[in-house]
């Protein structure tokens, strides 16, 4: 018998895909979701991009040179396309949210520009794309967390995991284009966490990071983020669990508790500040001020001496006077941080920013404060290493260091590599080591008796 289906035009859906992402770890979270959906759809993944009938690249949009690196990639991808016209292109992510059609009105033959909230109908998009049509979804959803689709892990290393525990953010602070590309704050189901890093144990993984625009201000039915984490954390004693990121206004006491009764929550704790003056802070829309930044700094030490603490900062932002940079640098000092991603300013239309202050800083300003900044997060991270020189850690492996195949690379609590010789142990296995050097990035160590 032939039933309608069959009278339908054949819809190869042995086609394969391939996936590039850039930006955030968030990003990283929802390619994981994306190829899940696409092969639950009967599509095949690839890692080759050569063997791809539709190539996906997942966009930020930060700043403009994270979106410039992306034009830069669907240049080329056009390239292929002239010579297999058959190829399917798709942005996805914070870039395809923001420049929506503009993309497909670009000459680099985009087929499908899906936002960060539209993923589940990436089928029907590849289908229009199929049949000659162009595929466009960039609703923002109020609710979409993706709860339910079991991501298809894409590291290779099996050890450590990305796990979404929410989407989106309201913090509005005036520089920055996220709330207008990922849309509102909404927190996951927790108990769809919970299977998820479970099945994750089952799998052998050994860490997990948590992550969200905001964690702190998780909120489930009444789950708080520190509650959150005491669950997660109680699986198994054998899972390290980290998160990520944490805005200062809302980094509570009970978190910190939680985290230092655990010995498996991981002593680090990623805290952007920003800028360090008071007056840059109001511009930024940032909802704190230096010395509450800095009580919270003071109880992360009061509960845990051993926490490490790494910042983002933004270097010449609407109108930085040298002494609101000067505050920067001495707030770097004072914190004494391990590690920061640094960056210069970089105007995202829309934004509260570019629609009512000037980004009057001269980009060569804004260079040297940046060379500045960097020129001391190397000293402070080369100090606090060099701190580190003679102590214990336990360290995670998480696979052979790519300079010497004899060297093994893994993080410890604080998330500083370490480096040491070792041929016996495996990815996935806790070795306690002891340093006896370092560089401003790496602790070099030998394992303890
Ligand atoms: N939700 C996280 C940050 C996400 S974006 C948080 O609030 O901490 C990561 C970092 O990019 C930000 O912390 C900020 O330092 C930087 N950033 C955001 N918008 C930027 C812009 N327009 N120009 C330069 N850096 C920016
Ligand atoms: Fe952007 Fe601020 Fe939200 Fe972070 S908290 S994503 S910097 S708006
Ligand atoms: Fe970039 Fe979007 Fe993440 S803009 S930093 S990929 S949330």
């Amino acid at each position: 018998m032939i039933s309608a289906n069959n009278l339908k035009p054949v819809i190869d859906k042995g086609l394969k895909f391939y996936i590039e992402t850039y930006g955030c770890q968030m990003n990283v979270g929802d390619s994981e979701i994306v190829v899940s959906i696409l092969t639950s759809d009967g599509y095949t993944h690839t890692e080759n991009i050569e063997d791809a009938d539709i190539i996906l690249i997942n966009t930020c949009s930060i700043r403009d040179n994270a979106e410039q690196r992306v034009w830069g990639r669907l240049r080329e991808f056009s390239s292929y396309k002239k010579r297999r016209p058959s190829l399917i292109i798709g942005v996805i992510g914070c870039m395809a949210e923001r420049l929506k059609e503009r993309l497909i009105e670009s000459d680099c033959g985009v087929d499908i520009v899906a936002g960060p909230d539209s993923y589940r109908t990436l089928p029907l998009l590849v289908n229009e794309a199929k049949s000659g049509g162009k595929g466009i979804n960039v609703l923002l959803s109020r609710e979409e967390t993706y709860a339910d689709i079991s991501p298809v892990r894409l590291d290779r290393n099996g050890v450590s995991a990305f796990v979404s525990i929410m989407r989106g953010c309201n913090n509005m602070c005036s520089y920055c284009v996220v709330p207008y590309t990922r849309g509102g704050e909404r927190s996951r189901n927790s108990d769809t966490i919970i299977a998820e890093v479970r099945d994750l144990i089952d799998k052998g993984y050994r860490e997990v990071t948590l992550l969200g625009q905001n964690v702190n201000s998780y909120n489930y039915e009444g789950v708080t983020f520190a509650e959150l984490m005491r669950r997660v954390a109680s699986l198994s004693p054998l899972l390290r669990v980290r998160f990520a990121t944490s805005h200062p206004k809302d980094l509570s006491d009970e978190l910190l508790e939680t985290m230092a009764s655990f010995p498996n929550i991981c002593k680090s704790i990623h805290l952007p500040a920003q800028s360090g003056s008071d007056t840059m802070l109001e511009r930024m829309n940032r909802k704190y001020t230096r010395s509450w930044y800095l009580e919270r700094i003071g109880a992360i030490r009061r509960y845990m001496p051993d926490c490490s603490i790494s910042t983002d900062i933004i270097a010449g932002f609407c109108g930085e006077t040298p002494e609101e940079h000067e505050a920067t640098l001495s707030l770097m000092r004072e914190v004494g941080y391990e590690f920061a991603y640094m960056f210069k300013y970089s105007e995202r239309e829309g934004t509260k920013a570019s629609r009512h202050m000037k980004d009057d800083i001269d980009d060569k300003v804004k260079t040297e404060r940046l060379t500045e900044i960097i020129n001391l997060q190397n000293e402070l991270s080369l100090a606090s290493n060099k701190r580190d020189i003679g102590k214990r850690f336990e360290v995670l492996i998480e696979g052979p260091s790519k300079r010497n195949p004899s060297e093994l690379v893994g993080r410890n609590s604080q998330n500083k590599v370490c480096v040491f010789a070792d041929t016996t142990h495996k990815p996935g296995d806790y070795v306690d080591v002891i340093v006896d050097d370092c560089s401003s990035a790496t602790l070099l160590c030998h394992l303890a008796e």
